[in-house]
């Protein structure tokens, strides 16, 4: 999904209204809305009460969009995550309004602290669909890890919408699958001119039943337990690895078209999952798995290889990617956008207790991700990455902004209700656009993949010309040893890294060097290096989206997975990579390719046709973890129309 750049402040694709293009408007039942049209032709109208006072007022929202028109949503926050979201499609000659909201920029959840009560005039005809709700909990709510946000009844609130040409996949279905937006935009309208006096004349004579959105039920299936589980006083140390299976019963096949290289099978463990994203293994091989927008899911295995039992360990909507255990498998971290938790996790009950914050006040917005590791050498140590709020975050130049950087927390001394993340703690390198992928090598020493920036027009000369279909590289960074501050700078927001090198004509360079979108008197590429910025060791293909990574047992590979692209004309990633690496003279681990390859990656796993895929249509590889034995590699997608998780095993 990216709504998110609505959020991470490149231009909004389809606009932001200024005041101006806001106008009231009457509708067919006689009630007036204050008004918005974007350019795709669709209609939001907001109305609330004359007089309302802030806090939770009611508001009446009208969105009328043309039948080309897939979904439209509404976001009363002004970005997709963290905001109460209201997302309408036609079913038929109805409509449906589903109250939603998002923790990360993927599916967003059902909302159950917002309800829609239908109004007369929604429905659909030739031409159009129009939803008319009446929303209670949408002017006021709290996001988890934040204060309480108020909509001002009396003065200009930023909303943001979003739209696609393409259907749900079930209209029937309030909780159905969508996916990402065509484009998105903002609209600040004055609430006071959304004021009416006869506000609730107009819905005086409704009863209202039944909201939109049925009440929370368990969207998890019950622990559906059927191996009876051994409880051994300690962890089997060398486990036997288990068959692998050629399909797993009742799990339905694979949802698109994919290959594997030699010497590997794939096999799909689990279907229908809610956006997989992080995945962990326990001391006694049970997966973990952050499922973003419920929480974390604990899967074993049976004697077959195939999952035995799913039970939910942790109900947290707000739990979008980041997992890790200790090396000695007693004590679990996870993260939502803004907070990071700390359990006592027991592997033979798989069960969760002494829940603490350990880590708070990380950003509510921009890249919503909060990878972290746990380096197995240093157990004590929480290793969290955060990512930039723009697309080119300007102020985190400043460390101390704490953003587009890794920092390192010690979970000997927590304060109090948790760490700051930017003021406390120690740094692990920053000018880090967006380190999703954090691996720890042999020695415990950290290796981050990083997103690099999108939309990449090179100026010299006062001329400017494209060069984002392979620039900037996505990164692979050494940010050493983690019980040890590291102060470097690795170029962010300034200096990026060439992948495509034959883009760039106004120079001559090759994959692996640094360079700056518009050089000029001060700041010219060789500064880069001049100015210390740290090279990525080595870079891959821009807009393949680095995931996660995970080590073989030997630390001679790495694997990394790719999430798969947006911004560029060909598709690309939606495949999982291997790196070779190799230990050196002094001990160190590092790839075995130099800076400069173009071919480092291999790919093992990857979607049919990867230059068509889109994130609805090919699976998006995100957490990727060994079993025990190493022999057998899980990797989560995240992908909107269904989340799977698949094992790669050696043949
Ligand atoms: C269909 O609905 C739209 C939006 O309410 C309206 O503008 C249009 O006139 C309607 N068309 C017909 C044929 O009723
Ligand atoms: C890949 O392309 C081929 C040829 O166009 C097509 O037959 C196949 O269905 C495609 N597979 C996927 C997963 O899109
Ligand atoms: C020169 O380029 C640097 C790096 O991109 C930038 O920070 C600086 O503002 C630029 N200076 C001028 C005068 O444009």
């Amino acid at each position: 999904m990216h709504w998110s750049t609505a959020l991470l402040g490149a231009v909004a694709l389809a606009g932001s209204a200024a005041a101006q293009d806001t106008y009231t408007y009457t509708d067919g039942e006689g009630r007036t809305f204050l008004g918005y049209t974007n350019t795709a032709g669709i209609r939001y109208g907001i109305a609330i009460a004359e007089g309302a006072i802030e806090g939770a007022y009611d508001a009446m929202i009208q969105i009328t969009a043309p039948n080309s028109i897939g979904w439209a949503g509404l976001s009363w926050g002004g970005s997709m995550t963290y905001s109460p979201l209201a997302v309408v499609w036609p079913n038929g000659d109805d409509v449906q309004v589903s109250s939603r909201i998002a923790f990360g920029y993927s599916l967003p959840s059902l909302y159950y602290d917002a309800t829609y009560f239908f109004l007369p005039g929604s429905g659909t005809n030739e031409t159009h669909f129009t939803a008319t709700a009446l929303c209670m909990g949408c002017t006021s709510w709290t996001p988890p890890g934040a204060g309480p946000i108020d909509l001002d009844p009396n003065g200009e609130n930023t909303l943001a919408f979003a739209y696609s040409t393409s259907p749900v996949t079930d209209p029937d279905d309030i909780d159905t699958t969508f996916g990402r937006h065509d484009a998105h935009g903002r609209w600040s309208p004055d609430f006071s001119q959304a004021q009416h006096p006869d506000f609730y004349d107009w819905f005086e004579d409704i009863e209202f039943p039944c909201p939109t959105v049925p009440p929370p039920t368990s969207s998890v299936p019950a622990s559906t337990s059927s191996i009876p589980i051994p409880t051994p006083s300690d962890d089997p140390a060398d486990p036997d690895p288990l068959p692998v299976p050629s399909s797993c019963p009742g799990v339905s096949s694979f949802r698109s078209g994919f290959g594997v290289a030699n010497g590997w099978r794939a096999v799909k463990l689990a279907g229908n999952l809610r956006t997989p994203r992080g995945i962990v293994l326990d001391t006694r091989g049970n997966l973990l798995v952050v499922e973003s927008g419920l929480g974390v899911t604990v899967h074993t295995f049976g004697p077959d290889g195939c999952f035995a039992s799913s039970k939910t360990l942790i109900s947290n909507a707000a739990l979008n990617h980041g997992i890790g255990l200790t090396a000695d498998g007693r004590t679990l971290y996870v993260t939502s956008m803004t907070t990071a938790f700390e359990y006592s996790y027991d592997p033979v009950a798989q069960t969760v207790s002494s829940e603490r914050i350990v880590v708070t006040g990380m950003i509510q917005g921009g890249h919503p991700t909060r990878a972290l590791i746990i380096p197995p050498a240093y157990p004590h140590l929480l290793v969290i990455s955060l990512g930039s709020y723009d697309n080119i975050d300007h102020p985190t130049i400043d460390p101390s902004v704490g953003r587009a950087i890794v920092k390192v927390f010690d979970m000997r001394d927590v304060p109090q209700g948790g760490y700051r993340y930017n003021t406390q703690g120690y740094l692990l390198g920053y000018g880090l656009r967006n380190g999703v992928a954090l691996a720890a090598d042999g020695n415990s020493h950290i290796w981050e993949v990083e997103n690099g920036a999108d939309q990449f027009q090179r100026t010299v000369n006062g001329q400017s010309y494209d060069i984002h279909a392979d620039n900037p590289a996505e990164e692979l960074n050494y940010l050493g040893d983690p019980s040890v501050e590291n102060p470097n700078w690795y170029g962010y927001p300034t200096c990026h890294t060439i992948f495509g090198a034959e883009q760039l004509t106004d120079a001559q360079f090759q994959t692996g060097d640094q360079f700056v979108l518009a050089p000029n008197a001060t700041f010219s590429d060789a500064d880069c290096v001049r100015r210390g910025s740290v090279p990525a060791r080595l870079s891959f293909q821009a807009h393949t989206a680095p995931m996660d990574a995970a080590f073989d047992r030997d630390f001679e590979n790495l694997f990394i997975t790719f999430h798969g692209s947006w911004n560029r004309p060909q598709a690309t990633g939606y495949k999982v990579v291997q790196v070779p690496y190799t230990r050196n003279g002094q001990g160190l681990y590092e790839p075995v390719d130099p800076p400069n390859s173009r071919t480092a990656a291999r790919d093992i796993f990857w979607s049919e046709n990867e230059s068509s895929c889109s994130s609805f249509t090919c699976f998006r590889p995100c957490g990727i973890v060994f079993d025990r034995a190493y022999s057998r590699l899980f990797v989560a997608s995240d992908r909107p129309a269904e989340g799977e998780l698949f094992m790669l095993a050696r043949v």
